[in-house]
């Protein structure tokens, strides 16, 4: 040690401060690097039914759940541990002997890092139908819903920009909806209706049990015109 330290031509100063980097790699890359390569190894089960990317999938019977708001997948693994929000597929991964809380953090840090590709692929004209099925599901688009965008935009502004973000992206605990399928947000509102799930508050009438069937449909409308104008940022 003493030798290698004599050998060693550099001025004192500069040893420190490549003592200090070495330091401030050590305590700040390393364990994001390594957080990273857990939760890619937790997430392993998971993509059998989210798909590789965490692009889901089966039109939405699995959710897209990348850049999804990663607070809010942490509180819903434990409402799905805790049998608060019942989901058969998912009980026998979210078991405390399969997924520690922090295990839930660290699998929710990662997934809400990915990042899908915005743009259409371009396709050979010998590519088949699955081939082009499977590279649009990695894409943060899904098909546009019918219905009439301008009412829904105007209803989703006012009634649920306020928590779910004015692009419908999400924050913190409140889920992204834009990039969604379709289907499981449908899904998903009738089980809120049914109060078989809690939405805005601990009871069973919230925002949604205010609108009408068309209102779903029209913000449901907005939400998927509106994913084109999100991605462009
Ligand atoms: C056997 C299939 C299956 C596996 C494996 C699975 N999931 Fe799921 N997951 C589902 C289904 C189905 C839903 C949607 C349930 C519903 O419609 O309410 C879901 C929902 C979710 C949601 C809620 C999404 C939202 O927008 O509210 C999160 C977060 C999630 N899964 C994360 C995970 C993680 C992390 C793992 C691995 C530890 C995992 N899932 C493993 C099937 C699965
Ligand atoms: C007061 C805040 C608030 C408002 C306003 C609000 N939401 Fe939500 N929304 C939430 C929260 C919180 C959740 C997650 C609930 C949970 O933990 O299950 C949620 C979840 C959802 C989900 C399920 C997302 C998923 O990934 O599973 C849908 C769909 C949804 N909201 C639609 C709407 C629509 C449509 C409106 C406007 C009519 C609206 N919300 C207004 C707070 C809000």
């Amino acid at each position: 040690m003493l030798a290698n330290t004599r050998r060693l031509p550099r001025p004192s100063f500069l040893r420190g401060a490549s003592l200090i980097a070495a330091c401030a790699a050590a305590l700040l890359l390393s364990p994001y690097a390594s957080a990273d390569e857990k939760g890619k190894e937790i997430y392993g089960p998971c993509a059998a039914c989210h798909g590789e990317f965490g692009q889901g999938g089966k039109k939405g019977e699995y959710p897209r759940i990348a850049g999804q708001q990663a607070k809010y997948m942490e509180s819903q693994l434990k409402a799905f541990q805790k049998r608060i929000r019942v989901n058969i597929p998912m009980v026998p991964y979210t078991e405390e002997r399969e997924l520690s809380h922090e295990d839930m953090k660290i699998v929710s840090d990662y997934v809400s890092g990915i990042e899908l590709p915005t743009a259409i692929p371009v396709f050979k004209d010998t590519d088949d139908a699955l081939t082009r099925l499977t590279a649009m599901e990695k894409v943060m688009i899904v098909p546009r819903e019918p219905g009439d965008v301008e009412a829904g935009k105007a209803l989703y502004q006012q009634s649920c920009a306020a928590c779910h973000g004015k692009t419908a992206k999400g924050r913190g605990m409140f889920p992204r909806l834009v990039g969604q399928y379709s289907q499981y947000l449908k899904r998903q509102v009738d089980l809120y209706l049914k109060g078989d799930r809690p939405h805005d508050e601990e009871t069973t009438q919230g925002i949604l049990n205010t609108l009408k069937p068309e209102d779903i449909q029209n913000i449901l409308a907005y939400v998927t015109a509106l994913q084109e104008e999100v991605n462009k940022q």
